[in-house]
């Protein structure tokens, strides 16, 4: 019987994966992420809460949210991945260094080749830590400075970005670096999730499918698009210098990074909206950066008028991640880091249920030759 075959460019519209772990509900414009609101949790929860959702199927309680934190915290990155970090040209990109690092840690796991869901999410939450550490030192490491280890009395996202930026914290920061890494902890099938789960299917190993992923989140239509989004703001300097260089662009058929999507279309990426109102909480807080808003408010009226595309979650993500004084090289890697939790969790639904990706392809080239 001819298999049912039917060709959609890039998968556009396709279903790939039956999951019980995130939806994009674009009918009722909610990010369901194992039953809740990724919008409701961004406001109400902390990002080792939605860690325990994506790899329990529940929110921790205390005692299983302790555990969870004291395992993120105090997770060790084995030196030789460091001295490794070291030796590597530090031009090269943060995120092919953070790919390295994260195939490197292959080699300290004794389980490493376990493709048991149960092990893998065991195994989870150190992972998690242990990738937030890295990338946490990727910039420190490229200038030839020694690591800085979280510290076990302090929360996992005031650890995070303490080690960032190097220099104590206020309440506000941690806040609104904790709202970031929920929103990018968890998305459906986007093309470096999905790269994850095609590795996983051939019941490789969880460290494959994690570089596999990081591989993906590099590219600039992706992950990489909110490193593009600072550089933009800053070549433009002014709002009015936006709107000129945001016309030229458009002009030569260029595309605006931080603007469109492929699941909302022309609509805005609700999480666009929440970091929006981060960014004015901590411009409120920290008493500057209304410029910084009023010049990324002018490209979102531009990008509107001109081409009907609103802002995705990228394009807030970075001024946040400015005005909070990250190197921007770390802006993608951080994106990779929160990611992990719902990354993990679709490695282990994939081996618990696992079907083979093999899809088929429209032949277009030659046939009959003979040589
Ligand atoms: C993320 O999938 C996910 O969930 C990803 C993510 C996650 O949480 O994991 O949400 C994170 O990757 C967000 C997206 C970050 N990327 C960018 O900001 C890069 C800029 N955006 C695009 O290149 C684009 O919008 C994509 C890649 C995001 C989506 O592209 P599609 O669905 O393939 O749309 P398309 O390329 O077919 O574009 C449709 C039209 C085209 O115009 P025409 O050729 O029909 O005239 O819209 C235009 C495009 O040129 N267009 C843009 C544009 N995005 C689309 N024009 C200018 N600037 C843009 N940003």
């Amino acid at each position: 019987m001819a298999e049912e075959r039917s060709y959609s460019p890039g998968l556009e519209g396709v279903i790939a994966a039956e999951t019980r772990i995130s939806f994009l509900d674009t009918e009722q414009e909610e990010i369901v992420v194992r039953g809740y609101n990724l919008l409701e949790l961004i406001r109400r929860v902390q990002y080792v809460d939605v860690v325990g959702l994506l790899l329990d199927e529940r929110l921790p309680d205390a005692g299983r949210r302790e555990e969870l934190e004291q395992e993120m915290v105090n997770a060790q990155v084995p030196e030789i991945v460091y001295e490794i970090l070291w030796r590597l040209p530090a031009q090269m990109h943060a995120m092919d260094r953070l790919r390295t690092a994260v195939s490197t840690l292959a080699g300290f796991d004794p389980e490493a080749n376990s493709a048991d869901p149960d092990s893998e999410r065991r195994r989870a939450p150190r992972i998690i830590g242990q990738i937030a550490q890295i990338v946490a030192n990727l910039h420190r490491i490229a200038q030839g400075d020694r690591p800085q280890h979280f510290e076990s009395n302090r929360g996992f996202a005031e650890n995070f970005l303490r080690t960032i930026v190097a220099r104590e914290v206020t309440p506000a920061e941690i806040r609104a670096f904790e709202q970031s890494l929920i929103a990018y902890s968890e998305h459906e099938l986007p093309n470096s999730t999905f790269a994850a789960r095609v590795v996983a299917s051939t019941l490789s190993d969880a460290y494959g499918a994690l570089t596999a992923a990081v591989a993906s989140l590099k590219g600039p239509l992706h992950g990489g698009a909110n490193e593009a989004v600072i550089y933009l703001l800053l070549e433009a300097r002014t709002a009015d210098g936006l709107e000129a260089l945001i016309r030229q662009k458009l002009a030569r058929k260029e595309r605006i990074m931080g603007f469109g999507h492929r699941v909302y279309m022309r609509r805005m990426d609700p999480r666009a909206q929440l970091l929006k109102e981060t960014l004015h909480e901590l411009i409120a807080a920290k008493g500057t950066g209304s410029e910084l808003a009023a010049m990324c408010q002018r490209g979102e009226d531009v990008m509107r008028t001109e081409k009907g595309l609103y802002p995705n979650l990228d394009y807030y993500a970075a001024p946040v991640y400015y005005l909070l004084g990250i190197p921007i090289e770390l802006y993608t890697p951080i994106f990779f880091a929160a990611r992990s939790a719902g990354l993990l969790a679709h490695i282990i639904e994939q081996h618990r249920e696992n079907r083979l990706y093999r899809p088929r392809v429209l032949y277009t080239g030659p046939r009959g030759l003979h040589v």
